[in-house]
């Protein structure tokens, strides 16, 4: 049954985007508000953790379901230990078709320059890394732990020349925050061969205060650099693609937009979350996860567990973006209680 997995909505099983920890070393005011993630905040006990042993054995089930890309996330990914080993476990597998699994990283950048060698020497393909302004005083005020912008375009450098390209850059726009930061960095990585990209700020989680009105929906981002650069649409690498592409006209290469707010893409998501815990959520807006770590733990089956996987996926129905979508006007963060961003990852 190989690759065949369907979910209510006609969707595959795609993408595997694992959690590896839940801590970070910035606090990004969306993400990680100091308020809520202070000195006292209860983080995960190191057992309550997968293994690299675990991740790894249900990285094998997810790929027999037709998984042929795997995202290692965070909290910040790099910050776990050795996370160098997991990434040669994960690159020794192959997928159900034979082709090589596409592995890859969202990282802050703070550690990238120190590991970007090691990590491609493990196996890592590719790396997309968030970078939110190019001005430090703005950065600062988003990281809010003074972490300088110098140091993560170094990362990308480091990064790009290890091979690990080529690079994206995320950019979640806030209004009021860092709009104004869109064109410099437009024209800052016009050229290069960075692919920078801009996302709309969401309503993940239940602490980052979001509302529709701080929301710069892409259109406008897109209009923004289009009346100095000119811009055209391009076609999506694959279906289920979160951005929509944009290139310079000029040659300058390309950009993109993700517009989960304004242009819900649940029609084609073909992505599954795992926890740091090993809790399997079919949707980044779940409040529940399914506990894989405990099927692991009771010593279950590979077959057990690979059979509870295929039933989760066949019930899956969320499509949460496009239900907000319907009607966004006057949105404020909702009080049903929502996983964090930094407990299941981007
Ligand atoms: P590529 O493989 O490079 O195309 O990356 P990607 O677009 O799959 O992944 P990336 O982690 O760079 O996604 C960028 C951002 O899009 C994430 O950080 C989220 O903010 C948002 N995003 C990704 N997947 C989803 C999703 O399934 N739903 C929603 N609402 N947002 C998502
Ligand atoms: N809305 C949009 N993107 C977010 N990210 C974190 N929180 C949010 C949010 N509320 C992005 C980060 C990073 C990725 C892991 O998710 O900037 O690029
Ligand atoms: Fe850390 Fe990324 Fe969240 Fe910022 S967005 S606090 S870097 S996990
Ligand atoms: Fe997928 Fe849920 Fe995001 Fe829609 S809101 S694209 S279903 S993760």
């Amino acid at each position: 049954p190989t690759g065949s997995l369907r979910d209510r909505l006609d969707r595959p099983l795609h993408d595997l985007r694992i959690s590896i920890t839940d801590r970070c070393n910035f606090r990004c005011v969306y993400c990680m508000p100091k308020e809520v993630f202070d000195k006292d905040y209860q983080y995960l006990p190191h057992n309550a953790l997968l293994t690299f042993e675990e991740i790894t054995r249900l990285a094998r089930l997810f790929i027999e379901h037709g998984v042929e890309k795997i995202r290692l996330t965070g909290g910040e990914p790099l910050l776990r230990k050795n996370v160098e080993r997991l990434v040669e476990m994960l690159a020794g597998l192959r997928t159900a078709s034979g082709k090589p699994l596409d592995i890859t990283l969202t990282t802050n950048g703070s550690l990238l320059a120190r590991k970007a060698q090691s990590l491609k020497d493990a196996g890592l393909k590719r790396v997309t890394v968030s970078l939110d302004a190019l001005d430090d005083a703005v950065f600062k005020r988003m990281n809010d732990v003074d972490f300088a912008v110098a140091d993560v375009l170094h990362g990308i450098e480091v990064a790009h020349q290890a091979g690990l390209g080529p690079v994206k850059v995320n950019t979640v726009v806030k209004r009021g925050m860092n709009e104004q930061e869109v064109l410099p960095l437009a024209r800052h990585f016009k050229g290069s061969p960075v692919i920078l990209r801009f996302i709309e700020f969401m309503d993940v989680g239940s602490s980052n205060g979001w509302n529709m009105r701080d929301v710069v929906p892409s259109a406008e981002v897109v209009r923004m650099i289009g009346a100095e650069m000119p811009l055209a649409p391009i076609d999506p690498n694959y279906t289920g693609e979160t951005a929509e592409r944009w290139r310079y006209t000029d040659g300058g290469g390309e950009i993109g937009v993700i517009s989960s707010v304004t242009q819900a893409f649940c029609k084609d998501c073909s992505r599954a979350r795992l926890s740091t815990e090993g809790k399997l959520y079919t949707c980044l807006f779940a409040s529940r996860g399914h506990d894989l770590r405990a099927l692991l733990r009771e010593g279950r089956s590979e077959a057990e567990i690979s059979a509870a996987v295929g039933a989760l996926w066949r019930v899956r129905s969320d499509r949460y973006s496009e239900l907000r979508t319907i009607n966004t006007d006057g949105l404020v963060q909702g009080a049903r209680r929502k996983v964090e961003m930094s407990y299941i990852g981007g």
